[in-house]
């Protein structure tokens, strides 16, 4: 891909990963954000954070698909920290807005209501791989260990999508989709390598005369 057009999609993917800030910030200017803007500031944010977090992990099995789409790799940790950004501002609109930095009220929270804690866990499992995302780091860990510990960005996504189905009301459904996408994107790892072995395996058969 020739330099000029991977900056051109560089650039249309900061601003498609910044536009849901930039509706924010317009309605919280405007003062459009709705009846209840603090809820409107999380649930925005939390999707998102959850968006992307899926989006990131839908990248190796599409390459693996097509590998005319290798070059998607190139965008795959921008979509990560992202999703961190979004997590986190997210979990901040929580202890600022929601909670008003107390932290005992955070702390009965976290112990008291399951969608809370599975959120914070979510939250938890995002760090390390946001903290390893530099190029420096990924040298200091080596390869191997570096993917191993990323391998937790199923986790996190895992506890993102628990937290959306505890939150929403009994009988809703607007997570649905999501899970939908997780367990595709979760089952198209194991499905690869099968289908890896089995191909190995075919190719090391003796040939039917032999048999
Ligand atoms: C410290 C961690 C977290 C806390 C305290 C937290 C808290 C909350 C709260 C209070 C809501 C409900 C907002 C409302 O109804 O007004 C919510 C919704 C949500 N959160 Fe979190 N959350 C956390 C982490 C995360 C993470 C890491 C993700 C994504 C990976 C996430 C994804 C979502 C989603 C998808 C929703 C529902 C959005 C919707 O209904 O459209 N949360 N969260």
């Amino acid at each position: 891909m020739k330099r000029t057009t991977l900056l051109s999609l560089k650039t249309l993917a900061w601003l498609a990963c910044l536009w849901p800030l930039e509706l924010l910030v317009w309605g919280a200017v405007t003062d459009t954000l709705g009846p209840d803007p603090t809820s409107k500031i999380a649930l925005t944010t939390g999707y998102n954070a959850l968006l992307l977090l899926v989006l990131s992990l839908a990248i190796t099995p599409l390459r693996r698909i097509w590998s005319r789409l290798n070059w998607l790799i190139k965008f795959r940790r921008l979509l990560g920290l992202f999703a961190f950004f979004y997590a986190t501002v997210h979990m901040l609109t929580y202890v600022a807005l929601y909670s008003g930095f107390d932290v005992n009220a955070i702390a009965t929270d976290i112990a008291k209501r399951r969608f809370i804690t599975v959120g914070v866990a979510a939250w938890l499992l995002l760090l390390p791989l946001a903290a390893t995302s530099t190029n420096w780091a990924i040298r200091k860990l080596g390869g191997k260990r570096w993917g191993q510990l990323h391998k937790l960005v199923y986790l996190a996504a895992i506890c993102g999508v628990i937290h959306y189905w505890w939150q929403v009301k009994p009988g809703v459904l607007s997570p649905l989709r999501m899970t939908l996408a997780l367990a595709v994107l979760l089952a198209a790892r194991p499905a690869w390598s099968l289908w890896q072995r089995w191909k190995q395996s075919k190719k090391n058969a003796p040939p039917l005369a032999i048999r």
